[in-house]
C-alpha cells in the first residue's frame, strides 16, 4: 500500500508500531510504548456479552464488556470511525448515528442495548462510493470547516430528510438541535439541508 493511501487511523497505527519498536530497542523509552493494538486497552473476554449489529450494511458479531457504549464499540471494536467521540456525554452530537431509522447519540447507548439493530453512520449513507445527496450538498455549500462535527450533522440531516423529505428550515434546525459545530458552520449546514429538501421530488 502506498503511503498516500493510508487512512489517518492506519497512519497512527503504523506510527505507534514504529514508536513501540524504538522503545524495545531503548529500554529508557519503554514507558512510552503504546498499548497492544489487537484489542482496546483493558479489554478482556471475561464477562463480555455477544452483540450483533448490522453496521453500514454489513453484519457484525463481536463481544463487548457490558459497560461499552455503542460509540466505543463502533470505533474501537469494529473500526467504524465516522461517528466521532467529542464530549462523550450526550451534548455535542458528533457521535450521531442512525439506529433503526432514528438518529441517536452513540455515546449515550450501551452496545448491548443496541443488539440486533441496524446502524448507519455517515459512511453508510454513501451508495457504492458515491456521495448521498445530503453529503454532496455539504460539499457544494461548504458546510464544514474542520469537519469534526460533520458526520454527526450529516446523519442528523439525512435522518430528518428521510422522515420528512421536504422539511422546512425550521424543521431542519429542530432536527439538528442536538448537534454543535464549534467552527460555526451552522448557516452553511442549513443551506445544504434546505437545498436537498427543495430538490426533493
Ligand atoms: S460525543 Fe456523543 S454527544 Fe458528544
Ligand atoms: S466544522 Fe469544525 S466543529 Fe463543525
Amino acid at each position: 500500500m502506498d503511503n498516500k493511501d493510508l487512512s489517518r487511523r492506519q497512519f497512527l497505527k503504523k506510527s505507534g508500531a514504529a514508536v513501540a519498536a524504538t522503545a524495545v530497542a531503548n529500554p529508557l523509552l519503554a514507558c512510552a510504548a503504546p498499548a497492544k493494538e489487537a484489542e482496546p486497552q483493558g479489554f478482556t473476554e471475561q464477562g463480555t456479552i455477544d452483540v450483533s449489529l448490522r453496521v453500514d450494511g454489513v453484519e457484525k458479531k463481536f463481544k463487548v464488556q457490558p459497560r461499552t457504549t455503542l460509540l466505543d464499540a463502533l470505533r474501537d471494536r469494529l473500526d467504524v470511525t465516522a461517528a466521532k467521540r467529542v464530549c462523550d456525554r450526550g451534548t455535542c452530537g458528533a457521535c450521531t448515528v442512525i439506529k433503526d431509522g432514528k438518529p441517536i447519540y452513540g455515546c449515550m447507548m450501551l452496545a448491548v442495548d443496541a443488539n440486533g439493530s441496524t446502524i448507519t453512520t455517515a459512511t453508510g449513507l454513501m451508495d457504492n462510493g458515491k456521495l448521498s445527496d445530503v453529503q454532496q450538498a455539504f460539499v457544494d455549500h461548504d458546510g464544514l470547516m474542520c469537519g469534526f462535527c460533520t458526520p454527526g450533522f450529516v446523519t442528523s440531516v439525512a435522518a430528518a430528510l428521510k422522515a420528512n423529505p421536504k422539511a422546512s428550515l425550521d424543521e431542519i434546525k429542530e432536527a439538528c438541535r442536538g448537534n454543535i459545530c464549534r467552527c460555526g458552520t451552522f448557516n452553511r449546514v442549513f443551506e445544504a439541508a434546505v437545498a436537498v429538501a427543495k430538490g426533493a421530488k
